[in-house]
C-alpha cells in the first residue's frame, strides 16, 4: 500500500475543512504519524496547505502563490497534476556544532501544480514532514512561459488555528536585525522578522522561520487578519524583490512544532533542510575562544581610527596576546588595524583596505609574536556596507589574513537597512538590503572566497541564519541580534534578553554574542543589567564555535576566580540538552564537550528571582563527577552592586542526583561537571 493510499484511508477522520467544491486534498504525515500536512484546491483552483499535530489543527488552510512585477500572478486556476512521497532517514556528522550527530528523518510529499488557464505554468511544492515540524518550498522548472521570474511578492500564508503569545521583532526598520523582541498576542503581530516564536493558546510551541536562504530574499511575515501571517519578502534594489532565471526554488518555509519551548531549541529541522557540506575538509577549523581589542572601543575609550586613543596598536595587541597565551585562549581579535577607519566609516566603507595595516599596527611583527606564543589573531573586515568594494578585495584580503596566520575573520556591514552599496561590473550603483537576494549571494561569496584560504567567517550585521553552516561550514557564526555591545550603551539589553533569544534568534544558529563582561560595566561606568554569574552562564546558553571573552585583560585580572570558568568551558559539543525553559523567562542548557567526558551547564533567568531544579540524568550512569558551581550569591541582584555577588563551590554528584539553583534577579548559574577518574 502506498503512503498516499494509507493516508487516504484515514483521511475522513482527520480532514481539515477546505472551502466547498475543493479537490480531495492530498495528505501525508510525519514518520511518527503525528504531524499531518494536507494540500488541496478550492473551487477557484487556489492552492492551500494545512498542518495538524496530534489531531489538532496548527495551520488552517493557507494560500500558496506568487505575484510578479511583469506577468499575471500565480494564484487561481491551478490543478494538481501529480504527487509523490518518499521516506528518508539518515544520520550525518557535523564538523563542529552543538551535536556531533544529527538524524534527518522525514517523509517527503511533492505535489505538482499546473495552471489550467493563462500561461499554463507548472511548479512543484515539496513538503518535508518531520516529527518536530514541517518545511516546504516551491520548485519551478525552467519553462517557456517563465524563463525569467520577476517576483513582486510571495503569497505564502500561515493561518494559525489558534491565537497565542508571539515573540517577534519588527522587520525592515533602519537598525536591521538589532531590535528587542516584542511579546504580544499572535493576532497583534505587525511586520516581523523570522524566526517568530509562538506559544499557541493550547500550549503548543511553534517557530516560524526559513531554511537554506540562498539566492532569494529573506522572508519577513506580516499579519493580514485574525491569526494569519503572510510572507513579505525583503526588497531588492530594483522593482522585483527576487529575480530568477531558468529553474529556481525558494528557501524552505519552516514550522518547528513542539510541546514546549525546549522542544523548539532541540529541533534539527533547520540544519536538516540544508544541503550537505559542499566545501570539503574542515579539519583546519578549531572551535575556540578569543579575547580582543574591542570592549574599550565599544565603551568609547579607544578608537578604531588612528590617533591618540587608537586601540589596535602594537603595544595593546601584544598585551592581549600575552593575556591570551597565559590563559590558554587561542585567539585575539583585532579591530581598527587597517586603513579606512579615519573619518566617517559608518555606511561608508570605500576607504577600507584589508591588506593595509595602519602605521602603529605592525602586522608581520604581531603575527610572529602571536605565533611564538601559540596564539592566532582574528582579522576584522568592516565593510561599512560597501559590499562590492569588499568583493573587489577578496583575494588580497584573505591572502593577507592567511599569510598572517589567521583562522577566523570577523566581517561587518555597519550601515542602515537598505543602504548596502552594490556596484556592478559596468559601474552601475545600487542600494541593497542586508536581508535581500543580492546579500544572500554576497555572503556566500564571502564564505567561498575565505574557504580558499582556509579562513572561517563570523559575520556581523549579516543576513539572518537559515542553517547554511551545514553547506558552507566555514561560515561559523554571525551576529544578527543585539549582542553584548548594547550593554555598553544607553538602552541596555534587559535581563530577559537572553531567555528571549535562546528560543528565537538562536534557532537560526550560532551567534557571536560576545559574552563575559565580568566587570559588568559599559561606557561611562554604566552598570550592565546582569549578575556576574549570568555572564558565565552565557558561555553555555548562547552557542557559537567562536566565543569571545569580551572584557579587557585588566578587568579580568580583577575577576580571576570567575574567569576560570571561561577558561575551562568547551566550545564544541557532542550533545546539547535543553533541560527546561520558558521563552523570555528562563532556560537551562547542558552540553557535553566534544570528544570528552565533561559536561557544562548554564542557566539564565530574567528580572525576577527564581529557582530552577533539574535531574542530572544526562551524566553517565555509574560515574562520579565533581560539580564546580558558579552561582549567584544569596543577595545578588542586577540592580545593585551586589550583581557581583557570586558563590563558587564544589559538590560531588552522580547521574542519580538532581540540582536546584537559585537565580537572582538578572541572574544565572554556570556549572562544570568534571569526571572523577
Ligand atoms: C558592530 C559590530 O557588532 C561590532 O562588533 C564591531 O566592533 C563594530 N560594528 C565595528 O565594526
Ligand atoms: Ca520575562
Amino acid at each position: 500500500m502506498t503512503v498516499l493510499s494509507r493516508i487516504a484511508a484515514v483521511f475522513a477522520a482527520l480532514l481539515i475543512a477546505l472551502p466547498a467544491a475543493a479537490q480531495v486534498p492530498v495528505r501525508a504525515s510525519s514518520p511518527d504519524g503525528l504531524v499531518v500536512v494536507e494540500v488541496g484546491l478550492d473551487g477557484d483552483g487556489r492552492a492551500a496547505y494545512a498542518v495538524s499535530r496530534k489531531g489538532k489543527p496548527i495551520i488552517t488552510p493557507s494560500r500558496l502563490g506568487f505575484l510578479f512585477t511583469d506577468v499575471a500572478k500565480i494564484d487561481r486556476s491551478l490543478a494538481i497534476t501529480g504527487q509523490e512521497t518518499r521516506d528518508f532517514d539518515q544520520t550525518w556528522q557535523q564538523p563542529w556544532g552543538e551535536w556531533s550527530k544529527i538524524r534527518n528523518h522525514y517523509r517527503e510529499l511533492k505535489i505538482q501544480f499546473k495552471e489550467t488557464k493563462g500561461l499554463g505554468r507548472v511548479f512543484t511544492v515539496t513538503f518535508r514532514i518531520y516529527d518536530d515540524g514541517v518545511g516546504f518550498r516551491y520548485d519551478f522548472p525552467d519553462q517557456l512561459n517563465m524563463h525569467h521570474a520577476n517576483i513582486a511578492e510571495e503569497l505564502t500564508e500561515f493561518a494559525f488555528a489558534q491565537d497565542g503569545t508571539a515573540w517577534w521583532k519588527p522587520a525592515f526598520l533602519w537598525n536591521r536585525e538589532e531590535y528587542l523582541y516584542n511579546k504580544t498576542a499572535l493576532s497583534a503581530i505587525g511586520t516581523a522578522d523570522t524566526p517568530v516564536s509562538i506559544k499557541l493558546a493550547d500550549g503548543t510551541h511553534v517557530a516560524l522561520h526559513e531554511a537554506a536562504l540562498v539566492d532569494y530574499s529573506g522572508m519577513a511575515v506580516a499579519r493580514t487578519e485574525g491569526n494569519t501571517l503572510r510572507a513579505q519578502l525583503t526588497p531588492g534594489a530594483g522593482g522585483p524583490k527576487v529575480v530568477k532565471h531558468g529553474a529556481w526554488t525558494t528557501p524552505w518555509r519552516t514550522l518547528i512544532i513542539a510541546d514546549n519551548a525546549a522542544g523548539l531549541y532541540m529541533s534539527h529541522l533547520m540544519l536538516n533542510l540544508n544541503e550537505p557540506n559542499k566545501l570539503g575538509d574542515m579539519s583546519w577549523f578549531k572551535p575556540g575562544k578569543f579575547v580582543g581589542v574591542w570592549w574599550n572601543m565599544i565603551k568609547g575609550e579607544w578608537t578604531w581610527a588612528r590617533g591618540p586613543r587608537h586601540g589596535a596598536t602594537n603595544e595593546h595587541v601584544k598585551r592581549y596576546i600575552d593575556f591570551a597565551a597565559a590563559q590558554g585562549i587561542p585567539q585575539v581579535l583585532v579591530e581598527g588595524w587597517n586603513v579606512g577607519w579615519d573619518g566617517d566609516w559608518f555606511g561608508n566603507g570605500w576607504d577600507m583596505d584589508f591588506a593595509k595595516p595602519v602605521e602603529d599596527f605592525d602586522a608581520d611583527m604581531l603575527a610572529a609574536y602571536a605565533k611564538k606564543k601559540g596564539v592566532r589573531l582574528i582579522g576584522h573586515h568592516e565593510t561599512g556596507g560597501a559590499a562590492s568594494h569588499y568583493e573587489n578585495q577578496f583575494d588580497t584580503a584573505f591572502k593577507f589574513a592567511a599569510d598572517h596566520g589567521y583562522m577566523v575573520v570577523k566581517t561587518g556591514y555597519v550601515t542602515d537597512a537598505g543602504q548596502i552599496e552594490r556596484v556592478d561590473a559596468d559601474g552601475t550603483k545600487y542600494r541593497e538590503w542586508h536581508e535581500g537576494q543580492w546579500m544572500s549571494n554576497h555572503l556566500i561569496r564571502v564564505a567561498e572566497a575565505a574557504y580558499k584560504y582556509r579562513i572561517a567567517i563570523d559575520s556581523h550585521e549579516p543576513i539572518k541564519g537559515t542553517g547554511l553552516q551545514r553547506t558552507w561550514p566555514n561560515w561559523v557564526a554571525r551576529e544578527g541580534m543585539r549582542g553584548m555591545e548594547y550593554n555598553s550603551w544607553a538602552g541596555k539589553n534587559p535581563p530577559e534578553h537572553e531567555a528571549n533569544i535562546v528560543f528565537t534568534r538562536m534557532l537560526e544558529g550560532p551567534m557571536d554574542f560576545t559574552p563575559g563582561v565580568l566587570s559588568l560595566t559599559g561606557e561611562n561606568g554604566s552598570a550592565i543589567l546582569s549578575t556576574e554569574a549570568k555572564q558565565l552562564a552565557l558561555y553555555v546558553v548562547i552557542y557559537s564555535p567562536v566565543v569571545m571573552a569580551a572584557d579587557t585583560p585588566e578587568n579580568y585580572a580583577q575577576h580571576m576566580p570567575a574567569f576560570k570558568f571561561i577558561r575551562d568551558v568547551a566550545t564544541d559539543w557532542d550533545e546539547t540538552r535543553v533541560l527546561n525553559g520558558e521563552i523570555g523567562d528562563y532556560v537551562t542548557i547542558a552540553r557535553k564537550e566534544r570528544g570528552g567526558q565533561t559536561w557544562f551547564l548554564g542557566a539564565v533567568g530574567d528580572e525576577q528571582a527564581r529557582t530552577v531544579a533539574f535531574a542530572l540524568d544526562f551524566l553517565t550512569p555509574g560515574k562520579r563527577y565533581v560539580a564546580e558551581i558558579y552561582r549567584d550569591g544569596d543577595d545578588a541582584d542586577y540592580r545593585t552592586e551586589k550583581r557581583h555577588a557570586m558563590v563558587i563551590e564544589q559538590r560531588p554528584v552522580t547521574a542519580k542526583d538532581s540540582m536546584t539553583l537559585r537565580l537572582a534577579p538578572g541572574g544565572g548559574a554556570a556549572v562544570r561537571f568534571r569526571l572523577v577518574k
